[in-house]
C-alpha cells in the first residue's frame, strides 16, 4: 500500500465530494488503500469533516482574499478551504500548516502555491450571519428557528462525535480485553469508544459489536417487540436495526427496495451470527405480509445526520422537504395496512423536519382514526414533542423523530 501526505489525500477526499460523491465511503476507500498510522488516519479524517461542516463560513473568509474565486480550479478551492480550516479552527500551530499545505499547492499546481500561500497566512474569521456560523443551508436555518425557537443546539453538529457501538452478548467481556476505552453510552446495549477506530476493533471482527448511533437503535427499542414476537422491519436497509430486534429473540423480516444493501445485510449478519430474512420490495406498492410489530425506519431528508454527512449541507434543497415527506406518507399509509390488529407501528427518519415528522403523522392520524399515537418518554435529550419526539442532536447523537403508533 502506498504512503501518503495526509493532507494530499483529505484534498483528494474533498475534490472527490465536491463533484458529487458521499464523504464516508470516499474517505473509507481512500484510508484503506494508503498505508497510514492511525495519528494521520485521523489527520485526513478531521481536515475532511471539519472542511465540510465550516465550508459556508470558510468560502466567508476566503473570498474577500480572491480576486476571481470562480476561475480557480475547483481542487485548488477545496485545498485553501481546508488549509484555511486547519488554520482557523484547529489548535494545530499556523506557521507549519501553512507550510504543508504549499508543499502539497507546489506539487499539484505549481505556480499558484504562491497564492495559497498568501492567502492561508493572511486569512482570518470574519464575523459572519448565524446560519453560516452553524454551516446550515438557509432555508433549514429558518425551518428550525420558526419550528423549535433556538437553534444554537446546532452548534452540536460541527463537533465530532465518538465511535457508537451497539453492543451484543460478551462485547463489552471483548472490548475490555482487547484494551479498549469505552464508557456506557444513554441506552442499554450501547457504549462509546474514544481513540480507536472500527477496523482497529477484534470485538467488531467477532461478531459483537455494530457501529450505529443510539438514536438509530432507539427507534428499534421503541417498538417493544417480545422475544418470539414477529417484526416487519420496512425500509430496513442493511438490516443494522433488524440485527438488535433479532438479538432480542424477534423473528424479523427486513424488507427494502435496495437488494444490494439487503446483500451486505446478509454479511453483517453472518459476522453477527443472527438471522434476519430479507425481502426486495418497493414499499410503494403495499406489501403481502403483516404482523403485531412493525417499523418504520423512512428515507429522508437526513437532516438529523448533518454531523456524519456534512456533505448533505451542500446538497439539500428546500424542494426536497415536499418530496420526502409525500413519499413518507404513502410509505407510512403502507406500512398501516401491514399491521396487524391491536399492533404497533413505529414509525422513524432522521430528520428533524415538520412536513416529515409531526406533520405527517398528524395528517396520518386524520386518514387512520384506528391508530393512536403511543409514543412513550425517551431517555434521550428531546428538542419537541408531541404525537411524537424530535431527538436534540447533543453529545454526538443523530436527531431523529419517532412516533409508536398502536391500531384499534
Ligand atoms: C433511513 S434508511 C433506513 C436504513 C435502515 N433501516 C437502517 O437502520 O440502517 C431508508 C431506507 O429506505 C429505502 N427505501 C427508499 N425508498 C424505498 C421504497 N420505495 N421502498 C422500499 N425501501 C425504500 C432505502 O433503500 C434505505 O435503505
Amino acid at each position: 500500500m502506498p504512503d501518503a501526505d495526509p493532507r494530499a489525500l483529505a484534498l483528494r477526499v474533498l475534490d472527490h465530494v465536491g463533484r458529487g460523491k458521499f464523504a464516508a465511503p470516499t474517505l473509507d476507500h481512500a484510508l484503506s488503500r494508503h498505508d497510514l498510522t492511525s495519528q494521520q488516519a485521523g489527520l485526513v479524517t478531521d481536515l475532511v469533516y471539519g472542511t465540510l461542516r465550516r465550508e459556508r463560513w470558510l468560502e466567508a473568509a476566503l473570498t474577500p482574499l480572491l480576486r476571481d474565486p470562480e476561475g480557480l480550479p475547483q481542487e485548488l478551492r477545496w485545498l485553501l478551504r481546508a488549509g484555511a480550516y486547519e488554520k482557523l479552527f484547529t489548535p494545530r500551530p499556523a506557521h507549519a500548516l501553512v507550510n504543508a499545505w504549499v508543499s502539497v499547492a507546489k506539487r499539484r499546481f505549481g505556480m499558484l502555491s504562491g497564492l495559497v500561500n498568501a492567502v492561508l497566512r493572511r486569512v482570518e474569521l470574519p464575523p459572519v450571519p448565524e446560519p453560516v456560523r452553524l454551516g446550515l443551508p438557509d432555508f433549514l436555518y429558518s425551518h428550525w428557528r420558526d419550528y423549535f425557537g433556538d437553534v444554537s443546539w446546532a452548534a452540536a453538529l460541527n463537533e465530532p462525535a465518538p465511535l457508537w457501538l451497539t453492543v451484543f452478548p460478551g462485547g463489552r467481556e471483548a472490548l475490555r480485553s482487547e484494551g479498549t476505552n469505552f464508557e456506557a453510552g444513554p441506552l442499554p446495549d450501547t457504549v462509546s469508544v474514544h481513540g480507536a477506530s472500527l477496523r482497529e476493533l477484534a470485538a467488531y471482527r467477532q461478531g459483537l459489536v455494530q457501529p450505529q448511533n443510539p438514536s438509530s437503535l432507539l427507534a428499534a427499542m421503541l417498538l417493544d417487540a417480545p422475544a418470539g414476537a414477529r417484526v416487519l422491519d420496512l425500509a430496513g436497509g442493511a438490516g443494522i436495526k433488524a440485527a438488535w430486534l433479532a438479538a432480542k429473540g424477534a423473528r424479523v423480516t427486513s424488507y427494502d427496495l435496495r437488494s444490494s444493501r439487503q446483500r451486505a445485510g446478509r454479511r453483517n449478519l453472518e459476522r453477527l451470527g443472527l438471522e434476519v430474512e430479507f425481502k426486495t420490495h418497493d414499499l410503494r406498492r403495499p406489501l403481502a405480509d403483516s404482523a403485531p410489530y412493525v417499523l418504520l425506519d423512512a428515507p429522508c431528508l437526513g437532516t438529523g445526520t448533518l454531523r456524519g454527512h456534512p456533505e448533505l449541507r451542500r446538497r439539500l434543497r428546500e424542494d426536497d422537504l415536499k418530496e420526502s415527506a409525500a413519499l413518507q406518507a404513502l410509505l407510512l399509509d403502507n406500512a398501516a395496512r401491514s399491521v396487524a390488529s391491536a399492533g404497533v407501528l413505529v414509525y422513524a427518519v432522521c430528520s428533524l423536519t415538520e412536513p416529515e415528522g409531526e406533520g405527517l403523522v398528524a395528517a396520518f392520524l386524520d386518514r387512520h382514526p384506528d391508530f393512536s399515537a403511543d409514543t412513550p418518554a425517551i431517555p434521550l435529550p428531546r428538542l419537541r414533542s408531541g404525537a411524537g419526539v424530535y431527538v436534540k442532536p447533543v453529545d454526538g447523537l443523530d436527531g431523529f423523530y419517532y412516533a409508536r403508533l398502536r391500531r384499534g
